[in-house]
């Protein structure tokens, strides 16, 4: 059921009204430098997913938890650079680490110390034992497809419908498909996410439903002995948030290795913001191979991927390349080395509980007493409310989530000075270490206000 049907039309329509043109007046310089960028921008963003309705938003800067845009509006910051800013702007260590680093060379494509140290710190921290370095997620996730595909010698991949992996062609399917696009149930479409993936490509990507185990070895067995492996986000984080189910990671583990498969958990989301060992260790399942990035390198281009002995033995052996100019980067190695090992330490993820919880507690105790339906989903650092009654297990469910809802919350948390992520329903919120109560309760505060404009 969804949230709409308990909220009269026309006073949410209005609502969206209201709070555009309030949005509208608030960013005056942002929209004039959107008409400026759209001359030399394709669109006038770096980069599609910064694109936004009515329009996007130009930063100046970022201080703390705080991001100032070019209209002199300060804001909580919600988005953190799309989950990559946990440790929160311009931190202390961060800039420290960073000067230092600078004024003693940036980039030579060699090894570096650091690079040593960074990677024994993800052995232990997420218990696999071999590691490379990249720039991005989507370069991790390339890297885990090659490796499978490598590895098992087979050419199908496996990705679950509507989870994000990065822009390369093997995982650009079933990204956000449109509902009359994605056929049946049990026999889901292949859709490509945008113009210029060769149908070849598409066709060697299947997809599953998420928390659907059955689904999964039907899968398998219809494709017997051509699976490579399946890369799965272990909690999906681009609609909204979806939980795993007790014992699915475990099954699909299970059911991928009796079929001489591989499994890759894309935690470029998760992996430094919902536990100290992300997904692996908060739900105790460990991956053939594990792709990190975002949070993990404070702010700089980064991407991480570990793996097994077997599988990264490969790469040892030279039977894959894994390579890129400014893998291992020092600038980049020197901030994740202070980012993993004195910013996000176990007892950051204390205090991200401990916000977590006030908004938690705040958001639904709103759901409660004002009866919009929904409820919220907090992991640690990141967390959202979703506007469906009964929880989200997989993308078909997610798409009964109401888009005008979270729409208008997005309004309405931008005006009263929270910055969300572009896209509404499909994003979540990550919190950084500089991140106070004070902080979360203002989110808490504007969907209270937000709960009362709908239904008082
Ligand atoms: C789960 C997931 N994997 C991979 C990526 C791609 O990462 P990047 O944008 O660094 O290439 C993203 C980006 O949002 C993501 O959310």
């Amino acid at each position: 059921m969804s949230t709409t049907q308990t909220i009269d039309p026309a006073r949410l329509a209005k609502l969206i009204e209201t709070e555009e043109a309030v949005f509208n007046e608030r960013h005056k310089h942002s929209r004039e430098m959107t008409e400026r960028a759209r001359k030399s921008l394709a669109g006038g963003v770096a980069s599609s997913w910064q694109a936004t309705d009515p329009h996007p938003i130009y930063l100046v800067e970022g201080h703390g938890s705080k991001v100032v845009d070019v209209d002199g509006n300060e804001y909580v910051d919600f988005h953190n650079g799309y989950g990559a800013m946990a440790v929160g702007h311009a931190h202390p260590k961060i800039v420290a680490t960073v000067s230092a680093r600078v004024g003693r060379g940036t980039h030579f494509a060699q090894p570096t110390e650091e690079s040593i140290a960074v990677a024994e710190h993800l052995q232990q921290r997420f218990g696999l034992p071999l590691w490379r370095f990249g720039n991005s997620g989507t370069e991790e996730t390339l890297d885990a497809v090659r490796l499978m595909r490598a590895y098992t010698g087979r050419d199908i991949l496996l990705k679950i419908e509507g989870s994000y992996h990065g822009h390369h062609d093997a995982v650009m399917v079933s990204v956000a498909p449109p509902g009359d696009k994605i056929g049946e149930y049990e026999n889901p479409v292949s859709v490509p996410q945008t113009l210029g993936l060769p149908a070849d490509f598409v066709n060697l990507t299947k997809v599953v439903p998420f928390n659907d185990l059955d689904a999964l070895e039907r899968t398998l067995e219809k494709y017997r002995g051509r699976v490579a492996g399946m890369i799965v986000e272990p909690c999906m984080m681009n609609a909204g948030i979806v939980t795993p189910d007790e014992g699915y990671l475990e099954g699909v583990k299970a059911l991928l290795h009796a079929h001489g498969a591989l499994l890759a958990f894309d935690e470029v989301k998760t992996g430094a913001t919902i536990h100290y060992g992300g997904a692996t260790r908060r739900f105790g399942v460990t991956p053939d191979l594990l792709c990190l990035a975002k949070s993990v390198g404070g702010g700089l281009p980064c991407g991480a991927i570990g793996g097994s002995e077997q599988v990264m033995g490969w790469i040892a052996e030279g039977k894959i390349d894994q390579v890129g100019t400014f893998n291992g980067n020092p600038l980049t190695m020197a901030a994740m080395h202070t980012t993993l090992t004195e910013i996000l330490t176990p007892d950051a993820y204390d205090e991200f509980d401990r916000l977590g919880e006030i908004l938690r507690e705040g958001c639904d105790g709103v759901i409660d007493h004002t009866g919009v339906q929904g409820y919220t989903t907090v992991l640690s650092g990141r967390g959202a409310v979703t506007y469906r009654a009964e929880r989200v297990r997989n993308y078909r469910e997610y798409l009964e989530v109401s888009d005008e809802l979270a729409y208008v919350n997005w309004l309405v948390q931008f005006n009263r000075g929270v910055f969300m992520a572009p896209w509404g329903k499909s994003e979540n919120w990550t919190l950084s270490v500089q991140h106070s109560a004070e902080d979360v309760q203002r989110y808490v505060d504007n969907f209270e206000e937000l709960g009362k404009a709908l239904t008082a």
